[in-house]
């Protein structure tokens, strides 16, 4: 790889066929593409047409051949059960083969769907490793999320089969998958063939026999089966996030270009040779877990991490740097809402002191905005590189980093530093003109992305063009908001519609909006993300009753929180609801959130001047004081 971050940047731009087809050397292909960009169909555009190769060889097998059989694949972490297991790459080849083999005895073919809705167990990862392996397509739903999203994406997806597990575990609860599931399919109008359940011992799930599988059982009967040839444009997952409405989006990964971008990552970006170590502490319910616990480490041949336990609580603030140094991670990927919780009770950094951490390279952070202080405190402590960088579950990997290994260029808090090899990053006003360095504006890339980005939605190129593609012709729109400044470092403000960032999960505020008007009490409403110190943002909500409703008001703001709960998860963190006498709009209707938003984060704001009515907003700037709301945070 050449160094130095211009020259690589310019050539992934002035020579994407160069500068990707270099890169894809470095994976194994059974037949090597007609084309490294494909554009004859544009806006589709797709990479390594023609090539033929199979992602789980290149992630699993391919090490067991070349040396790496008995190295630590993965290492399973996990302070909520007491539990630590190693899998060297020979030991997880064999499970993944014969996982794969008991898809197939149970008829999955390429093609096929296959749900993964499991906590963070190694037998989650097998099964992704599997799916890919038979060319099955895997979609790997949040634990966190409730029945009713679960319920959504199988209706999506129309998995051939769920593979499940008894429960996940939360540091003061066990979270029973079961029920959940079994909720979701009745929710579904399409029903999967059957599932696949891993039996923890913490507790057991009641199956219904002929639908319901035991994973060990299944294990035992199954002979494993080999990795077969996919094409390069083949999906080799979808992931489910969170869009503009209620309806999640199935993002789409292809098999070539995003083995090729992942791969070329670990070292340009994250500067990691086969062999070290990488930890993300995230969840594989995420496009983090996939790109960074799953595929890129094993892709390059490294130790992955998987970690069952939050930054604090398991047991304490120290948990991440027993981690560190148990392990020997050389690169540790997490979100600023985990080091916000570890600075908040350990501000000295003495759980830190107690473990030897000169393992540890660099700290990554993504996910949400990185606010300075997170990012000086830890680089303080740490005494190593934070390197905050942006991306989103879309593209799969970092539109905008510090590429720690073509050159590391100067961090400057605030910023994920300049956009990445392969992403031709523009920032234009509304009509569509680049608009000058310093000033905010919507942030796009120009087509073609990168490899490795989505090539589409799950059966859904209409909606793939509406969301990206329809806003500036020829770009794909972010959704994020903000700046480059004079020396093209990237500043990322806010998104440009309803999504919010809550401890680095992203949730959508319209779908919390549909759930409080389904209540047969309330008008209407409004969800708006208000300025979190430890979660970055949390969702609250403001409701008007309908009218002749008499009914105590803290009852139905808790039938409110509940109802989210219960149909999107705990993961919304929704604590609040108030009711309100009116909601402050414009003359035409629309609800003034920006506004209300401002009042709550304590922000100085303008009166609209298409306001409705004035007087709403100092009603609700009572409302928000009566609980502590419109503080500077
Ligand atoms: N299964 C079931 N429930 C889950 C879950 C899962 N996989 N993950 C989270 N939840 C639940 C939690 O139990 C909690 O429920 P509660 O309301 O009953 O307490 C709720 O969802 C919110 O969870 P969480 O976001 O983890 O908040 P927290 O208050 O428990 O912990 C942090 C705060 C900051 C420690 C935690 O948010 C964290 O570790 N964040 C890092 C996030 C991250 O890595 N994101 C990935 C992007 S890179
Ligand atoms: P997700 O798809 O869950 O990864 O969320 C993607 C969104 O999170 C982005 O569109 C941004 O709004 C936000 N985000 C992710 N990383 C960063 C970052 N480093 N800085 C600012 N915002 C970020």
């Amino acid at each position: 790889m050449v160094q130095g971050y211009q020259e690589n940047y310019r050539r992934s731009i002035e020579d994407p066929d160069g500068f990707w087809g270099q890169a894809a050397e470095e994976i194994h292909w059974e037949k090597r593409w007609n084309r490294v960009l494909d554009d004859r169909t544009p806006p589709f555009y797709r990479w390594f047409s023609g090539g033929v190769l199979n992602t789980c060889y290149n992630a699993v097998d391919r090490h067991v051949e070349g040396g790496r059989a008995e190295q630590a694949a993965v290492i399973y972490d996990s302070p909520v059960s007491g539990n630590k297991q190693v899998l060297t790459y020979r030991q997880f080849r064999d499970q993944v083969a014969r996982f794969a083999g008991v898809l197939r005895n149970l008829g999955v073919q390429k093609g096929d769907r296959v749900i993964v809705y499991m906590p963070m167990i190694p037998e989650a990862m097998v099964a992704m490793l599997a799916c890919a392996r038979i060319g099955a397509i895997h979609s790997v739903v949040f634990g966190g999320f409730a029945a009713r999203e679960l319920a959504t994406r199988i209706e999506d997806a129309r998995p051939k089969v769920v593979v499940s597990a008894s429960c996940g575990l939360e540091p003061k609860r066990i979270v029973p998958y079961k029920p959940l599931l079994d909720q979701a399919i009745e929710l579904s109008r399409a029903k999967p063939e059957c599932t696949i359940i891993y039996q923890r011992p913490q507790e057991s799930a009641p199956m219904v026999s002929g639908h319901d599988h035991d994973w060990e059982e299944l294990m035992a009967g199954a002979s494993p089966v080999d990795c077969v040839p996919l094409e390069a444009t083949d999906p080799l997952y979808i992931l489910y996030t969170s869009g503009t409405t209620g309806k999640p989006k199935g993002v789409v990964r292809d098999n070539g270009g995003h083995a090729v971008a992942l791969k070329w990552t670990m070292k340009a970006i994250y500067d990691i040779d086969p062999g070290e170590v990488y930890w993300a502490a995230s969840d594989i319910g995420w496009v983090v877990g996939h790109s960074y616990i799953v595929y890129g480490p094993l892709l390059q041949g490294c130790t992955t991490i998987l970690y069952e336990g939050k930054p604090v609580g398991t047991p304490d603030p120290g948990a991440f740097w027993r981690v560190v140094s148990e392990h020997g991670v050389n690169a540790l990927f997490t979100a600023p809402t985990a080091i916000r919780a570890i600075k908040r009770e350990d501000p000295a950094g003495e759980h830190m002191q107690r473990y030897d951490i000169q393992s540890l390279r660099t700290l990554f952070l993504a996910g949400e905005r990185c606010d300075p202080d997170t990012l000086l405190w830890s680089q303080a402590k740490l005494g190593v590189p934070v390197i905050d960088h942006w991306w989103q579950t879309e593209t799969g990997w970092g539109i905008a980093a510090n590429c720690m290994g073509l050159e590391r260029l100067p961090v400057k808090p605030g910023s994920p530093t300049k956009a990445a090899p392969g992403y031709d990053v523009r920032i234009l006003d509304e009509s569509g003109d680049p608009v000058e360095a310093g000033k905010i504006g919507s942030i796009v890339v120009k087509l073609p992305l990168p490899p490795g980005c989505l090539p589409t939605l799950w059966n859904d190129d209409e909606g793939y063009i509406n969301s990206y593609l329809s806003t500036y012709q020829g770009h794909y729109l972010t959704g994020d908001a903000g700046y480059q400044d004079e020396e093209a470092y990237l500043f990322i403000m806010s998104r440009i519609d309803d999504i919010i960032n809550v401890a680095g999960h992203r949730l959508s505020t319209g779908a919390m909006e549909e759930v409080l008007s389904a209540h047969p009490d309330v008008a209407e409403c409004a969800v708006v993300g208000v300025a979190d110190e430890l979660k970055g943002e949390i969702p609250v909500g403001f409701v008007v009753l309908k009218a002749g409703v008499q009914r105590d008001e803290k009852e139905i703001a808790s039938e409110l929180v509940q109802a989210v709960r219960d149909k999107i998860g705990p993961v919304a963190a929704f604590k609040t609801a108030m009711v309100v006498k009116r909601l402050p709009k414009t003359r035409s209707g629309k609800i003034l959130r920006g506004t209300i938003k401002k009042i709550a984060d304590g922000r100085e704001y303008r009166v609209p001047a298409t306001i409705d009515d004035p007087v709403v907003l100092e009603e609700i700037t009572d409302s928000l004081k009566g609980i502590g709301y419109t503080r500077k945070v």
